[in-house]
């Protein structure tokens, strides 16, 4: 069994990897990715040297080496975590968003056509849902809620899961999408809120809420992620969409005050910041179709994962520093100065 994992050097993506080579130690893994600003080799160091392991620095956008690539490696199961994945950079410069979760999954899937595979795979979000009231938490997402999007990047992650149930019925193409709530956990980049407060606290920098700090959203620890994501690949129904959520909404205020008590950091240090444009309020997913056919329940219990992810983010401060000390500068700066 040979698995491409595009976006392996991503923060779901590598924690995926790490998943199946533990769990499948008889499949192959290749990761394809890009290396842009999201992905870290240093993250994947653990793996390189396995043998049943391959990483190679591709653009799923280029057709012709995505050709090749599957030329070589004959594909069982593609898995599609490559994407441009943070909401307020695609506020900011929405082409590369189209470019890369629009046009790179329809290369990938021409790819799966020509070369044949059993199952495509599409890794999508709950965010194309759009949001929900907040004063309606009986309301939640099925896979039946019409796609109602909000920002440049959750209407580019709808367009790639429509353009894949279009090529399983016209060209009987095998995919199946999962749309996720919100994960954290290892690895995770420190532009997204958890790790960014983490960070920030850590080095007594200001904590930037957005608005007033009460739109919610749906955590899920990457991991539970990784397991639904292996359930429905080898046995969740072609041509279908999975839900995957745990029931753990917190408002974001609720968060950041909780990471200040863990690492005993002054609430002084939240600043409330201008919101973001077209702000969803309020993400909730209904899990009930993977639990029901599949099995899948979230094993990790957010007050358990939420002090994992504080020990991992302690004991590998050089991972982050690297990070931040780079161009993030200059995307703080853009994206915070004076806001
Ligand atoms: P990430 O930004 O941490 O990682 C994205 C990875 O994709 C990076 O390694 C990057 O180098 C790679 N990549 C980007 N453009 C590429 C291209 N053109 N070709 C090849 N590789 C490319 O993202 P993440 O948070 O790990 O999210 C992974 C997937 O899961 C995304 O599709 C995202 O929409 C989806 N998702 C994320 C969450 C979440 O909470 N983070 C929840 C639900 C769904
Ligand atoms: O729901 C799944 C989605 O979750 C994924 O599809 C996206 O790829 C992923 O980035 C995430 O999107 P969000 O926009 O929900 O995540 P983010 O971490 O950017 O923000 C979470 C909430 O915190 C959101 O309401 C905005 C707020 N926020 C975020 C940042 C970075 C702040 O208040 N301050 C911040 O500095």
């Amino acid at each position: 069994m040979t698995i491409i994992v595009t976006g392996g050097a991503g923060f779901i993506g590598s924690n995926f990897i790490f998943y199946m080579l533990k769990k499948h130690p008889d499949y192959r893994i290749v990761c394809l990715d890009k290396l842009t600003y999201a992905g870290n080799l240093s993250t994947l160091a653990p793996v390189m040297n396995e043998p049943n392991f391959r990483f190679v620095k591709m653009d799923i956008c280029d057709r012709q080496a995505v050709y090749g690539l599957f030329e070589e490696e004959k594909p069982d199961i593609v898995v599609n975590f490559a994407a441009e994945s943070h909401v307020d950079r695609s506020i900011e410069s929405p082409e590369i968003f189209l470019q890369t979760n629009i046009l790179g999954t329809a290369v990938l899937m021409d790819a799966c056509r020509k070369y044949g595979i059993t199952r495509y795979h599409q890794v999508s979000t709950d965010e194309v849902y759009g949001d929900l009231p907040l004063d309606r938490p009986d309301l939640f997402f099925t896979e039946e809620t019409p796609i109602h999007t909000s920002s440049p990047y959750s209407s580019s992650k709808a367009s790639a899961d429509l353009l894949c149930l279009a090529y399983h019925r016209t060209y009987d193409l095998p995919v199946s999408i999962s749309r996720c709530s919100n994960n954290y956990g290892p690895y995770h980049f420190p532009e997204k809120l958890i790790p960014l407060m983490i960070v920030n606290a850590l080095h007594d920098k200001p904590l930037p809420v957005y608005g007033q700090g009460l739109n919610v959203r749906d955590w899920l620890y990457v991991e539970d992620h990784c397991k639904a994501i292996d359930l429905v690949i080898h046995d969740g129904r072609i041509g279908e969409v999975y839900n995957i959520g745990g029931h753990n909404e917190m408002a974001n205020i609720d968060i950041v005050k909780l990471i200040c008590r863990k690492l005993n950091k002054p609430e002084s240090l939240i600043t409330y910041v201008t919101d973001r444009k077209g702000h969803d309020m309020r993400y909730a997913i209904d899990p009930t179709k993977i639990h029901n056919e599949l099995g899948w329940l979230p094993e990790t219990k957010f007050a358990e994962g939420i002090d994992l992810t504080i020990d991992w983010y302690l004991s590998h401060e050089s991972w982050w520093e690297e990070i931040i000390s780079g161009d993030y500068q200059n995307y703080y700066q853009r994206m915070y100065g004076g806001r």
